[in-house]
């Protein structure tokens, strides 16, 4: 007998075939088709629907992964920010070429976008930092990302160290900051109860986006 979870599922399945993905319904511009989808994803309530897989690699080719979270759109890209000197800011540094990852598995929605990353302006990071609640920036300033450290009692201590040493104040360390990934191309992944999916392309072609189906 099929439990409620799975009862659920099927009936989120079979209303979502009423809105199949094609070409002759999506929008010439994909960030506005990501826009939909994340919208969709806040409506659904999903946990950490801005949450992306970023995928860099190191000039040898050497892969990397990790999850960070989306904190904008514009017409520069998909901006995120970090430790400039973590791994994978080193990465970037030496090689500027992304892949993100966002799952919405409960909407059967898959977006990856591909591109280049640059760093965006500082006074946006300190602007964002300044934002952030205390505990964060504190964490920002303790935390040297990605390197091996003696252990948990060595990272409190450093953390006390600096709430001691700026108060309620804390300005935003020089090695933090954000990124933008500017896409060349935009890939949407629909489940269908088929199991043949819909995958639209868009890909960055002399200036102008060109939607290209791709096989499931
Ligand atoms: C849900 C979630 C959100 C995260 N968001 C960020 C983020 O926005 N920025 C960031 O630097 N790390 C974020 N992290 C931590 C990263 O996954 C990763 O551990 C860290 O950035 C170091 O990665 P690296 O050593 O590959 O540079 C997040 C982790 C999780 C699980």
């Amino acid at each position: 007998m099929a439990t409620p979870d799975k009862l659920n599922l099927q009936d989120l399945r079979v209303s979502y075939d009423l809105d199949v993905m094609l070409e002759s319904n999506t929008p010439a511009d994909p960030v506005e088709l990501f826009q939909l989808w994340f919208n969709d994803a806040l409506a659904h309530q999903l946990p950490e629907p801005n949450a992306m897989q970023l995928a860099t690699a190191t000039p040898d080719g050497t892969p990397n992964v990790r999850t960070v979270l989306l904190k904008g759109i514009d017409g520069r890209g998909f901006h995120f920010f970090t430790n400039y000197e973590s791994n994978k800011g080193r990465e970037l540094a030496a090689n500027p070429r992304a892949a993100a990852c966002f799952l919405w598995n409960e909407r059967h929605h898959q977006v990856i976008v591909r591109g280049t990353v640059s760093k965006l302006p500082h006074e946006e990071a300190l602007a964002y930092f300044a934002s952030r609640p205390a505990g964060h920036q504190i964490g920002a300033w303790a935390s040297a990302q990605s390197q091996i450290i003696p252990d948990r009692a060595w990272l409190d201590q450093r953390a006390a160290e600096i709430e001691v040493k700026f108060g309620s104040d804390v300005p935003c360390p020089p090695f933090w900051g954000g990124y933008t990934i500017q896409p060349t191309e935009i890939e949407f992944w629909q489940g269908r109860t088929s199991r043949l999916h819909d995958r639209l392309l868009y890909g960055r072609e002399g200036g102008v986006w060109v939607k290209k189906r791709v096989s499931p």
